[in-house]
């Protein structure tokens, strides 16, 4: 569907899939109570987990929360628009669910333009989760988004192959001191340096203040296993792709725009099990290794 068809299906409560440079999200006009329900219903979501409001421009976003935090500024000005979301105190006006009753809102501006044009459009921020039924792998193509959430919703806006393909990172600004929450491919390195501060990180044995980070989440349906070296099992690895297997980049920043595509093709071969070689020990592969041991863990 093209925007303006997403715009009418909003407006009315509908939900629609919109492309960001992320991952797709499935999207509802997050001051309908009703239209936001219906997103935990049809991604069999559990209440308790807030969504992400998205904004088409910073001025709309006052309204909503408050964007007096010192670091608040610096960090829109260096990574908005884009894979970049921000928690900050809540101030009320949109459905109860998007926030799951906290005090705290999440906030992003997504990069890619005809989506920004459907929230100016639509005239109120967008809820919108990940476009993936619970736990399962987030849709970085269009064609990758999932039977259950294509006819549960008014459509897709196909915005080509997601530019980024992990979700955004998030930090929360409501604290004394700016505390990662889910790391992405904007680093804890970058924004320390944006901020001129270090940022904490929220260990994994917190009490959740994000609570959507499950330690099994984002995986495919069919179980995924570490190698050390892919040999000829089925699965994704560094060198010539044999049978069932996907070659994958060396670079960090293509190895996560390719990622969940990758594992979406062999997810739909019916394996027993997809294999996945380590990928480097560098910082600037913290996100893949989070998203790949998060897609592994079973427990
Ligand atoms: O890249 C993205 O962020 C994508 C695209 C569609 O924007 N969205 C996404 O949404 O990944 P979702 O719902 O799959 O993940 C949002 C995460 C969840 O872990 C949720 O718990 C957390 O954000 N979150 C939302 N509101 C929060 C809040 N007020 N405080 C702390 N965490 C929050
Ligand atoms: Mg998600």
């Amino acid at each position: 569907m093209n925007g303006d068809d997403a715009i009418q299906a909003l407006r009315a409560g509908r939900l629609v899939v919109i492309p960001t440079e992320t991952v797709y999200g499935l999207a509802a006009d997050a001051t309908l109570p009703d239209a936001v329900a219906e997103i935990f219903r049809l991604k069999g979501r559990p209440a308790e987990n807030p969504l992400i409001a998205h904004f088409a421009s910073v001025g709309d976003i006052d309204e909503f929360a408050e964007t007096d935090s010192e670091y608040f500024l610096p960090l829109v000005t260096a990574f908005w628009p884009g894979p970049l979301t921000l928690v900050l105190p809540y101030r009320g006006g949109l459905a109860p669910q998007v926030t799951a009753g906290l005090a705290t809102l999440a906030v992003r501006i997504p990069a890619v333009e005809v989506t920004r044009a459907i929230i100016a459009g639509v005239g109120h921020p967008l809820a919108a989760p990940s476009a993936n039924p619970f736990m399962r792998l987030s849709p970085t193509r269009a064609e990758d988004v999932g039977g259950s959430i294509v006819s549960g919703s008014a459509g897709v806006v196909d915005g080509g192959p997601c530019a980024v393909g992990l979700e955004s990172t998030i930090i929360d600004l409501t604290r004394e001191v700016p505390t990662l929450l889910r790391l992405g491919m904007v680093s804890a390195t970058e924004i320390a340096k944006v901020l001129g501060v270090q940022v904490d990180e929220r260990k994994p044995d917190e009490v959740i203040s994000a609570p959507g980070q499950y330690l099994r989440h984002y995986s495919p349906k069919t179980p995924l296993n570490l190698v050390h070296k892919l040999g000829d099992q089925p699965g994704i690895g560094f060198g010539r792709a044999g049978n069932h297997q996907v070659q994958m980049p060396e670079d960090p920043v293509r190895y996560a725009r390719d990622l969940y595509a990758s594992l979406a093709k062999l997810d739909q071969l019916g394996l027993d099990a997809i294999y996945v070689e380590s990928v480097p020990d560098d910082p600037s592969w913290g996100a893949i290794r989070d998203r790949l041991s998060r897609a592994t863990n079973q427990g």
